[in-house]
């Protein structure tokens, strides 16, 4: 199916549902502190989501083929797991750094966006994996513009990231979102410049870049969700639904808390 081109009001709904899954992201912030369980952030974010913000967690029994449904409402990724933790009883513990990732579905379509926190104070390694993390996210967004094309934003994280000296994975990548959490196109989070799709206004698509410490490569756990770097290096992530306009891109899962845009 080719990529889909979001007129006026699916773009507003996207911006609403966007919104929300920023301010769960907001929300929780206070909570994450040393002795919480992952559990306890995941029944948190899901009775905001459901009880506040009347929003569907898109995570919850979400069954993509290949894979058992997803048993919790938020994925909690922590140290060196790179995506799709799954929540759990242990408690957080000093300088643990988490990815809180959160799908909201509202009104028929979903928000998705992640962000990186520190419990307690993290090590200098650990700051600056998160960091780098988020500019590269950022490089990639600011390559967003019609008539540019996916490679270029690949390159621009990619290109960023390694010159840290760190990886970009590459099993996992952004996607199309929309009524559906994960649309076409794939975006990958490496690739050379003017290859690949041409964007055009009205696509909307994730980044989300996974950057690890040391090497690229990961593995799946036995719960057939967690994913982890294969070397134990740390990892980090964070995600933003990004609209691409006539002129540039518009990011669509901003919120008052989110951390500041870089120059
Ligand atoms: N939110 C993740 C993403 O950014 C997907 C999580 S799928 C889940 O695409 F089932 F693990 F929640
Ligand atoms: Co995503
Ligand atoms: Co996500």
């Amino acid at each position: 199916m080719a990529v889909s081109i979001k007129n006026s009001e699916e773009i507003a709904k996207m911006h609403v549902a966007g919104r929300l899954a920023g301010e769960v992201l907001d929300y929780i912030a206070p909570f994450v502190k040393v002795g919480i369980t992952t559990n306890e952030l995941d029944q948190l974010c899901h009775d905001y989501m459901v009880n506040v913000q009347g929003c569907i967690p898109a995570p919850l029994n979400y069954a993509p083929s290949g894979h058992n449904p997803y048993p919790k409402s938020i994925c909690t990724s922590i140290n060196h797991q790179v995506c799709h933790g799954v929540p759990g009883d242990k408690k957080l513990k000093h300088g643990d750094i988490v990815n809180l990732d959160i799908t909201t579905i509202k009104d028929g379509f979903h928000g998705d966006t992640s962000r990186m926190y520190y419990v307690g104070e993290p090590s200098i390694q650990a700051r600056r994996l998160c960091e780098t993390a988020y500019l590269s996210m950022w490089r990639g967004i600011r390559a967003v513009k019609p008539g540019a094309t996916l490679g270029d934003i690949g390159h621009a994280i990619q290109s960023y990231v390694e010159g840290m000296g760190y990886s970009v994975v590459r099993e996992f990548c952004g996607h199309g979102i929309g009524r559906r959490f994960h649309e076409e196109p794939q975006v990958l989070h490496y690739g050379k410049p003017g290859t690949g799709l041409r964007l055009e206004p009205g696509m909307i698509f994730t980044i989300e870049p996974m950057v690890n410490a040391g090497k690229a490569g990961i593995k799946q756990l036995g719960d057939g969700w967690t994913v982890v770097t294969r070397d134990h290096s740390l990892s980090a992530q964070w995600e933003h639904t990004i609209l691409v306009t006539e002129t540039g891109f518009e990011v669509m899962t901003l919120s008052a808390g989110a951390p500041a845009i870089p120059d």
